[in-house]
C-alpha cells in the first residue's frame, strides 16, 4: 500500500472513531424492576386489585396494610373495649401480634390475617369494622406500632405495599410510588357493586356518605394523613378500567 492511500484509510478510521466518540454512552438495555413497590390512595380507590395483580405478575408479596388496622379494630370490638379509649386500643397494638401472610385459599381473599390463632380474613371487611377502623388507625400509637411490624416486611423487597402513608412514612425509600385516586362517588360505586354481587344488600347513599367520613379522617388526623408522597405517580381510577390502571402501573414497572 503506498503512503497516500495508508494515510487515506487512517484519516478516515479517525473520523470513524470521533463519530463514535460523539455519540451518546450506550443507554442501558436492561432497567432493574422496582424492588419496593408503594400503593397510597383513599378507600375502594381500586389499591388492593392493583396491587395484589402487580405482586402476583411480579412474583412478589402483596401486603395490604390496611388488614393490620382492620385486624385491631376486629379485636377491639370483639374483647367489648372503647375504640374510643385510645390507651387500651394502643397497647393491644403494641401487645397483639397480627400475622398476615399470602392466601391459603382461593376464596377470594388477597391475604390471610390471623390474630390469635383465628383467621379473621372475612371479619375485618364487615361494615361494624369500616366505621371503627378510621378512628382506631388515627391513634398515634396504633400507627407506631403497626409501621414498626410494615417497614420489617417491606425492606426485605420484591413486595406491593398498599395503604394511606406507604409512600411518606412507612417506605419513603420505595423504588416506585403511586398514588391511586378516584371521586367518592367512583368508590362508593364500587363498593356498592361489590356487595351486591356478594349477595348482600346496601344503600348506595349511605355507602358515600362512610366513603366521605372515611376520607375525611384519614387526611385530616394529624399523624401520617392520607397524601400523596411528593414523587408518587398519581393515576386516577375515574377515567380507567381496572386494566387500564394494571397496564399503567405495570409499565411504570418494566419503564
Ligand atoms: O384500605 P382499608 O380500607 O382496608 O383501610 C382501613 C383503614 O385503615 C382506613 O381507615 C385507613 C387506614 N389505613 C391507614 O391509616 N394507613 C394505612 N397504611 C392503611 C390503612
Amino acid at each position: 500500500m503506498d503512503a497516500q492511500r495508508y494515510f487515506s484509510r487512517l484519516s478516515k478510521y479517525h473520523g470513524a472513531l470521533k463519530g463514535l466518540r460523539r455519540q451518546k454512552p450506550p443507554v442501558f438495555l436492561y432497567m432493574p424492576v422496582p424492588l419496593i413497590i408503594a400503593i397510597d390512595g383513599p378507600a375502594a380507590s381500586g389499591k388492593s386489585t392493583l396491587g395484589f395483580r402487580l405482586a402476583e405478575t411480579l412474583g412478589y408479596l402483596y401486603f395490604d396494610t390496611g388488614l393490620m388496622y382492620r385486624a385491631i379494630t376486629w379485636l377491639v370490638l370483639k374483647r367489648g373495649m372503647d375504640v374510643k379509649n385510645e390507651a387500651v386500643v394502643t397497647q393491644l397494638a403494641q401487645e397483639v401480634p397480627i400475622e398476615v401472610s399470602p392466601p391459603s385459599l382461593e376464596d377470594g381473599r388477597t391475604c390471610d390475617v390471623v390474630v390469635d390463632g383465628l383467621d379473621i380474613t372475612w371479619e375485618i371487611g364487615k361494615p361494624e369494622i369500616d366505621s371503627n377502623v378510621s378512628t382506631v388507625a388515627a391513634y398515634p400509637g396504633v400507627r407506631t406500632a403497626l409501621s414498626i411490624q410494615q417497614r420489617r416486611i417491606g425492606k426485605r423487597g420484591r413486595v406491593v405495599m398498599v395503604g394511606r402513608d406507604i409512600g411518606t412514612i412507612v417506605l419513603p425509600e420505595a423504588d416506585l410510588k403511586i398514588y391511586l385516586d378516584a371521586s367518592p362517588e367512583q368508590r362508593a360505586r364500587r363498593r356498592y357493586d361489590e356487595i351486591l354481587s356478594r349477595g348482600g344488600k346496601a344503600s348506595y347513599e349511605e355507602i358515600l356518605a362512610k366513603v366521605i367520613q372515611r376520607d375525611r379522617i384519614d387526611s385530616t388526623r394529624i399523624v401520617a394523613p392520607l397524601k400523596a408522597a411528593k414523587d408518587a405517580i398519581i393515576l386516577d381510577s375515574d377515567k380507567l378500567s381496572a386494566d387500564q390502571v394494571f397496564e399503567k402501573a405495570y409499565d411504570l414497572c418494566i419503564n
